[in-house]
């Protein structure tokens, strides 16, 4: 039996997902197609045309797979799991929309040790990690009203692998990436994206009953690779050691530097290096 014979026995479908799906949730729409651009260009559009909350579209490869910052998501045929999810929430802002970000982290963190029973920290702002290797990234997209400035739709696309890819990562991911399992599990990828959805959605819904809700964030912080830790802050070219010392609730890091000096950092303007 080759790898190739051995990856198509988890296949990843809708109503494998639904199976798995918690009942509290069957307004979720899994959709899963096998080759598309990118989950999260295509939710989009479904979104901008009115698709309800709770479409989500999963993807067996991705031809165009997106990340942060403009990069691009290596998106390889049978060893991944990509999805992205539509929601619609309620008047919320801009700032209460990132929070879909920190949710979706602490829910796949989760989920991977539910499912596998490994570790899974995150590391921030929302990578998650499995033996030091990065298995998980997490873009979120959203639209905001012209009036009010509420969010009309936010995508949340998820990207973890789930195999090795069968020729490997390609060089230049090979020492940061790495997969969720080493041998085949029996319908490993259905069970792992309703764990996703499950968790996501039962933080989703607290913060959308009850705005105040920290149960996300608390679940964040606990998963932490780089709390009490020292990191290596890096500004363009420039790099400062500090000590990482808070997670807010809006996921800002608070850092102290080796001058006493404390700064809290947002998502997107650094990247860190756990030394
Ligand atoms: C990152 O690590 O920078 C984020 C990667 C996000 C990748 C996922 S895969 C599903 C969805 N569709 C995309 O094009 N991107 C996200």
């Amino acid at each position: 039996m080759t790898t190739n014979d051995i990856l198509s026995k988890d296949i990843l479908s809708a109503e494998g997902i639904k199976t798995y799906l918690d009942i509290t949730y069957s307004q979720l729409q899994p959709e899963v197609r096998s080759i598309v651009t990118s989950t999260n260009t295509l939710a989009k559009e479904q979104a901008k045309a009115g698709i309800a909350e709770g479409y989500v579209l999963l993807a067996d490869a991705q031809t165009g797979g997106r990340g942060r910052l403009g990069r691009s998501f290596f998106s390889p045929s049978q060893t991944g799991l990509y999805m992205s999810i539509v929601l619609r929430p309620a008047q919320w802002t801009a700032q209460q929309t990132t929070r879909l970000t920190t949710i979706a982290a602490a829910a796949v963190s989760e989920a991977i040790e539910t499912v596998t029973g490994q570790h899974a920290p995150i590391k921030w702002v929302n990578d998650i990690f499995v033996d030091n290797k990065k298995v998980c990234g997490i873009l979120t997209e959203a639209s905001f009203g012209a009036q009010d400035g509420f969010t009309e739709y936010a995508i949340v696309g998820i990207g973890v692998n789930v195999y090795t890819p069968e020729d490997g990562f390609p060089t230049e991911l090979q020492a940061i990436a790495g997969a969720v399992w080493n041998t085949l599990q029996a319908n490993g990828k259905n069970r792992l994206a309703a764990e996703i959805l499950n968790r996501f959605m039962r933080y989703y819904t607290s913060l959308c009953n009850n705005d105040t809700s920290t149960d996300y964030i608390q679940a964040y912080r606990k998963r932490s690779l780089v709390l009490g830790k020292e990191i290596r802050v890096l500004h363009g070219d420039t790099s400062r050691m500090a000590v990482a010392l808070d997670i807010d609730d809006d996921c800002h890091l608070l850092v102290e530097y080796e001058d006493g000096t404390r700064e809290t950092l947002s998502s997107g303007e650094i990247s860190i290096r756990l030394t």
